[in-house]
């Protein structure tokens, strides 16, 4: 079967019940989508499909065949990814940085769909991943600061 991620078509094996977590971990080696508590509980392996944040642990790639898939490597040599992440540095987001990749792919979902997001919005987006340390005003404060950050955040590519 195929499957497209960061906008490159893979034949993969069959199987389409494999997470997809590990299919883009151990057979296209994507290392930036992490294992966190494989229960779809903290967000740390959040992937872009067709532009929503989803769990990679608790998809299965039959669900994923001929949808966009973007994982963190596609975005960070993007220049909004760039803007995210000088934003998180500003606010002082990331302390342990566990939760950091899965909290980008969350906000870069969320701004593609919501250049300008409420408050509102940035929670029901932010609140799913969860962060040990606890940061969750940073990185609030962090993604509203990336969100009026417009020249930079409206280059978004569209994913579909
Ligand atoms: S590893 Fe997927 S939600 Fe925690
Ligand atoms: S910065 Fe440590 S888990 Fe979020």
């Amino acid at each position: 079967m195929k499957l497209t991620v960061n906008h490159h078509t893979h034949e993969i094996r069959e199987g389409r019940q494999r997470i997809l977590l590990w299919v883009l971990r151990d057979e296209l080696g994507l290392p930036c989508d992490e294992e966190g508590c494989m229960a779809g509980q903290c967000g740390k392996c959040t992937v872009l499909v067709d532009g929503v944040a989803t769990r990679a642990c608790l998809t299965s790639v039959g669900e994923v065949e001929g949808k966009e898939i973007l994982t963190y490597e596609a975005l960070q040599a993007q220049p909004h990814l760039q803007a995210l992440r000088d934003c998180f540095a500003a606010e002082q987001v990331l302390q342990c940085g566990w939760c950091a990749v899965g909290q980008m792919m969350a906000a870069a979902a969320l701004l593609q769909a919501h250049p300008h997001p409420s408050d509102d919005e940035i929670i029901d987006a932010m609140s799913p991943n969860y962060c040990r340390c606890a940061a969750y005003s940073r990185i609030r404060r962090a993604v509203r600061r990336a969100a009026g950050d417009q020249e930079e955040m409206e280059e978004l590519e569209p994913v579909a």
